[in-house]
């Protein structure tokens, strides 16, 4: 059973150990450890069942995130991500956010959005008048449409009809039906359904039934995560803890008020999302798609995170978004990979994966605004960046983390420099470090 997500001296292990360590923890079968360090993962064989014209599969690195309470419970949270600092950032917020007692996360019912466009009506609000008259019957038209998700307790749920009044083709109307799709992301359910009402709708409106497909802003489908992370946990270096929570408090306030920020903000808080969504096989376009069209729904693209303090000089922090993840279906059931991460994460239901999503995006946030309001971003990002420098530059084995270290004591983090100094190096037989190796 999985009881901790402290994990002291990860860092310092080799993968292999690393995985040992999750999989005894999260009792991860042989197989699925197998699968997370890529041996037995999505072969092309299983990839070919997946999209066209395969040709081979594409990898990316997988870390874990350490440190994370969920709702309570300790969660190890698998990331798949190219971008240095995004895991340990996660786990540092993470490890401060235990002491508030960790995120509170929660989720609205699993509802989906598909939209139907009626062109060619003639009169806009009767047409729309009739359909609503006929919601019932639009409703049952489509009820157990997908046999699956309704034995789970999903399916049609409402029906609603908009006028779009101005549009370079004139006024046209909008059927939305409201579908829930319990632990599916449902895409495909939802657009089976749109579908299938389409004659339905012409035959009520007179009108032509043209585009029938889900909408990816999925605003009735939200999951919200809390924290509050004593000020105290925020001090360190020369930096007090009112100093640092004041300056994330700026930070998001630029971001709230200015797109061209928040543009940036979101993008940080999508990097802690889109790893656990790519991680789980679920869909991050549409996860990406849903968080910037919700971002924007005031009419003014804003930040999808508030921070504040509370009356004790805590950090409060709340993130809400759309998240149309499924753990059944589509990738997450093919992919071995996305198996053995739900797994990790211990998840059995949709809303408890979305949970934890969001939380991870709250803490990414946070480890952002903390350091670009402090020491700024660079400091954190170099090490990391370093090695990838040193893999660029030709650098094998123990050679790496070597020339990374000396990179970032000269603060030349550069290839041109990777080089020379490894060029040196050999020409010397692996000798004089320039005295800068630490
Ligand atoms: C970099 O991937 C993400 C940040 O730019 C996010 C932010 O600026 O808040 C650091």
């Amino acid at each position: 059973m999985q009881t901790t997500s402290r994990l002291p001296g990860f860092y310092d292990l080799d993968t292999k150990q690393r995985m040992h360590n999750v999989a005894e923890r999260a009792e991860l079968p042989v197989e699925q450890q197998a699968a997370l360090l890529g041996a037995a993962g999505l072969t092309p064989e299983l990839a070919d069942q997946m999209i066209e014209n395969v040709v081979g599969v594409f990898a990316l690195p997988l870390g874990v995130a350490a440190n994370f309470v969920v709702n309570g419970r300790d969660v190890l949270v698998p990331m798949a991500i190219e971008e240095p600092s995004v895991v340990a950032g996660a786990s540092f917020m993470a490890k401060l956010a235990r002491a508030g007692g960790g995120f509170r996360a929660e989720c609205s019912p699993p509802e989906m959005i598909g939209q139907l466009q009626i062109l060619d009506v003639e009169d806009v609000e009767a047409a729309k008048a009739a359909l609503l008259e006929q919601r019932v019957r639009v409703l049952a038209a489509v009820e157990g449409i997908d046999p699956v998700i309704s034995e789970l307790g999903g399916g049609a749920r409402d029906f609603e009809v908009r006028v779009i009044e101005r549009s370079p083709i004139g006024p046209f109307l909008v059927a939305h039906l409201i579908y829930d799709t319990r632990d599916a992301m449902g895409a495909n359910a939802i657009n089976t359904a749109t579908e299938a009402l389409a004659p339905l709708l012409e035959q009520i409106t007179g009108g032509r039934v043209h585009l029938r497909i889900l909408s990816n802003l999925a605003d009735r489908r939200l999951a919200r995560a809390r924290v509050c992370i004593p000020q105290t946990e925020l001090a360190f270096g020369g930096y007090s803890g009112k100093r640092v929570r004041d300056g994330i408090i700026e930070a998001w306030a630029f971001a709230a008020a200015d797109p061209y920020r928040a543009a940036t903000h979101n993008k940080g808080i999508m990097n802690g999302v889109d790893a656990v969504v790519i991680a789980t096989g679920n869909d991050w376009r549409a996860i990406e798609a849903g968080a910037h069209a919700y971002a924007a729904r005031s009419g003014c693209y804003s930040s999808l995170s508030r921070w504040r303090k509370d009356e004790n000089g805590d950090l409060l922090g709340e993130l809400e978004m759309p998240m149309a993840v499924g753990t059944v279906g589509g990738a997450t059931r093919v992919h071995p990979g996305a198996q053995a991460a739900l797994r990790l994460l211990g998840v059995g239901s949709a809303a408890g994966l979305a949970e934890i999503i969001v939380s991870v995006g709250l803490a990414q946030n946070i480890a952002a605004l903390r350091a670009l309001s402090t020491e700024g971003i660079q400091r954190g990002h170099m090490g990391l960046h370093a090695r990838q420098v040193a893999i660029a530059a030709g650098a094998e084995g123990a050679e790496v983390e070597r020339l990374a270290r000396q990179l970032v004591a000269e603060e030349k983090v550069r290839v041109d420099r990777a080089r020379e100094l490894l060029q040196s190096w050999r020409i010397g037989g692996g000798g004089n470090a320039q005295g800068g190796e630490q």
